[in-house]
């Protein structure tokens, strides 16, 4: 809900679930955050809005920290979040234009000359989460004739309350080991994390979160923000010397050049989303997830089939004979659809050649995929393939055939890694191309999955003989939007899954247009524990693909693991079976094939359920996620090691009705709800990787 309030109508006030956000436009048109945190009336807001400022003093900015959009130039010493161009001149001063509340979207205009400036906020009713962007347009005049170059535009600044201090945490890692959780005290100035790299990167997650009190994973008041875009990005997190905390972020690192506005054109930032929570890291996480369901997520309501992928069972050495014999042991276990991975297009007998010649290989799969993809179909289950579209290989006809289609620098050295190119998506004709090939692929074989892969970072990213090649950055993530965009609207049946050598291509941006995501390379079913405790603080399980594969783990560590823990690891997300199935043993198979049943039996609770992660996975301790949805409760519970023979403890459960009685649907058990909540559930666990699946049923 948005309210205007206010004798002359320049504060604003929305409202969401359990929370609330004012701002306030001044006489002389600065525009003012007021409040961020709990549920405030319009008489509070407008009290807040009488408060002065601080007064003036030399060396000292009096808006800075207070500002919604601080902007570059004037008496300000923030980091600003526009900061623009035009010709000679640089800094922005506006004026206010107008404002537009339309149902639960704001808009607030200012101008200043051919600068059109445009804030948006969106508050839902059923939501805490804040979401806003900019636009900024060129409409023309202006002193200069030159187009107008914004050097950096975030898409939204967040201001939080004074506080004693402030605690920061974050999601950093890398290749394999993505979504690790890191704490630390917010110092005095600023925290940058962002990418550089063209993707969003293994290395942070585009989300930060604040608590000033000791918040926990149940308890606490907690301010957390998400950047909805899958290039480069930067998030700061400024604490001002008065201890005034605000974030910033938005596309693009650096503020060497984002966009070239010529009259009439103009740019619309990715989405900044927050939001506010009194229930600790695990209200926020609940909170997103629920948002991310209702209004991000393609078709969320939908559960995610149980998925086979062939990686890493044939690498790049695949037939059709190989995924023929791994697609019916497959379907035998229960798969319900099946993805042919790397490998299958011409010329790709490794990673050094192939990429860009998105046609069958002739020799490995004789009459393309069709007979394949017949095949799987009658065996019962979809057909996926993989692809790495805005790549190319060196060795390739594609690159042979349009050599300046890939990024690059003249008279620099490129880079190649993993024998790999970046194709310059912002050209048109590559756009127009890739469009081509992909429609033409989707259109000729029965596909029903694409696995859309992306494999290394940008370090070239010239453009020979564009002005302005800073454009590229924003430019290929727009063009990748634009073709999953049209792709999608043209074969609504083929679901999409991104991927970026695992977990870096994860965010809200690429989640509004893509059906689930390759968490990570890493399939050990330990490290993975704490790859997912971490993807959970923002996403859902129900986007968090997770596979089975064979022990010892090939892909990355060696580790021998049983069934039982391989498999109750990855039930936590979207489950798939990842393994080489035709070396598994008759009865592995027929283990296998139980895991998978009891999988679809969880798997809406757990899919579409509320998550509560009741004990956090790291050392030999025991831990535990807990998913609810009506009646049914779902707990996976993990032991890494046993020491000294102490039983593992009970396990809390949360968010249960204390007077329910709860029934467990595997052995009858019958168990207290207040007791569940109080005192614990027993889970049996004992020895090394250890794991179990309990259902609960209330009233049942
Ligand atoms: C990286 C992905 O993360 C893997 O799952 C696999 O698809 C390979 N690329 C294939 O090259």
């Amino acid at each position: 809900m948005i309210e205007t309030v206010g004798e002359r109508r320049r504060i604003w006030l929305l409202t969401g679930a359990t929370s609330g956000y004012a701002l306030h436009l001044t006489d002389t048109d600065e525009l003012l955050h007021l409040h961020w945190g709990p549920r405030v009336t319009a008489a509070d807001a407008e009290a807040l809005a009488a408060r002065p400022l601080p007064p003036y003093r030399p060396f000292e900015s009096r808006l800075d920290g207070h500002e919604e959009y601080p902007v570059e130039g004037g008496p300000r010493f923030v980091r600003p979040a526009l900061a623009v161009r035009h010709g000679q001149a640089r800094g922005t001063q506006w004026r206010f234009e107008g404002a537009g509340a339309d149902g639960d979207e704001l808009a607030l205009r200012f101008g200043d000359g051919p600068l059109a400036l445009t804030l948006h906020y969106r508050m839902r009713d059923d939501s805490d989460v804040v979401e806003r962007w900019v636009t900024a347009a060129h409409r023309g005049g202006g002193p200069e004739p030159e187009a107008l170059e914004l050097l950096r535009a975030d898409a939204a600044t967040w201001s939080l309350p004074l506080r004693d201090a402030w605690r920061l945490s974050q999601l950093r890692g890398r290749w394999s080991a993505e979504f690790q959780p890191a704490r630390s005290a917010l110092a005095y100035g600023e925290t940058v994390i962002g990418s550089r790299r063209g993707h969003t990167s293994h290395q942070h997650l585009p989300w930060v979160a604040l608590d000033a009190e000791g918040a926990t994973e149940e308890y606490g008041e907690l301010y957390t923000c998400a950047l909805a875009w899958s290039g480069s990005w930067r998030i700061a997190v400024q604490r001002l010397p008065d201890g005034l905390v605000q974030i910033t972020g938005g596309a693009g690192h650096d503020d060497a050049g984002l966009v070239r506005l010529a009259p009439g054109d103009s740019y619309t930032s990715p989405v900044f989303a927050a939001l506010w929570s009194a229930g600790g890291f695990g209200g926020a996480s609940r909170a997103w997830h629920a948002w991310q369901l209702a209004h991000v997520i393609p078709d969320a309501r939908r559960t995610r089939p149980v998925l086979y992928n062939s990686w890493e069972a044939t690498g790049f050495h695949t037939s059709r004979e190989r995924q023929s014999a791994l697609a019916r042991r497959a379907a035998a276990l229960g798969a319900e659809l099946f993805v042919v991975d790397d490998g299958w297009f011409r010329g790709r007998a490794g990673d050094r050649s192939g990429l860009g010649d998105w046609e069958p290989d002739p020799d490995r799969f004789p009459g393309g995929l069709r007979p394949l993809a017949d095949e799987v179909h009658g065996l019962g289950m979809g057909f996926g393939i993989w692809v790495e579209p805005e790549m190319v290989n060196p060795d390739s006809d594609l690159h042979r055939a349009h050599p300046d289609w890939a990024q690059h620098r003249p008279g620099r050295r490129g880079t190649e890694f993993r024998n790999q190119l970046v194709l310059n998506l912002a050209r048109p004709d590559v756009r127009e191309h890739l469009w081509e090939r992909l429609h033409g692929l989707l259109s000729s074989t029965p596909v029903d999955f694409v696995k859309w892969d992306f494999n290394r970072c940008f370090t070239d990213a010239g453009w020979p003989g564009e002005s302005y090649p800073e454009r590229l950055w924003v430019e290929h993530v727009r063009a990748l939007y634009d073709l999953l965009d049209r792709l999608r609207a043209a074969h609504p049946g083929v679901a999409f899954e991104s991927c970026s050598g695992g977990g870096g291509r994860v965010d809200l941006g690429i989640l509004s247009r893509t059906d689930q995501v390759w968490t990570s390379d890493n399939t050990d079913p330990l490290d993975r524990l704490a790859i997912q405790h971490g993807f959970s603080q923002l996403h859902p399980a129900r986007v968090m693909a997770a596979w089975v594969t064979d022990s010892p783990n090939v892909q990355l560590n060696g580790r021998a693991s049983s069934l039982r823990f391989r498999f109750v690891s990855a039930m936590a997300g979207v489950l798939g079976l990842g393994g080489d199935l035709t070396r598994w043993s008759v009865r592995e198979l027929d283990e296998a094939r139980r895991w998978v049943e009891l999988y679809k039996s969880i798997r809406p609770v757990v899919q579409l359920g509320e998550l509560h992660r009741l004990r956090a996975p790291g050392g030999d301790g025991l831990s535990a996620v807990q998913y609810a949805l009506g009646d049914d409760v779902v707990v996976l519970v993990w032991l890494p090691a046993q020491r000294h023979g102490e039983p593992p403890p009970p396990v809390r459960l949360r968010g249960l009705d204390p007077q329910a009685r709860y029934v467990c649907r595997d052995t009858g058990e019958l168990y207290r709800g207040s007791v569940l909540i109080h005192h614990g559930l027993p889970t049996g666990l004992t020895g090394d990787l250890d794991a179990a699946v309990i259902r609960l049923c209330r009233g049942c």
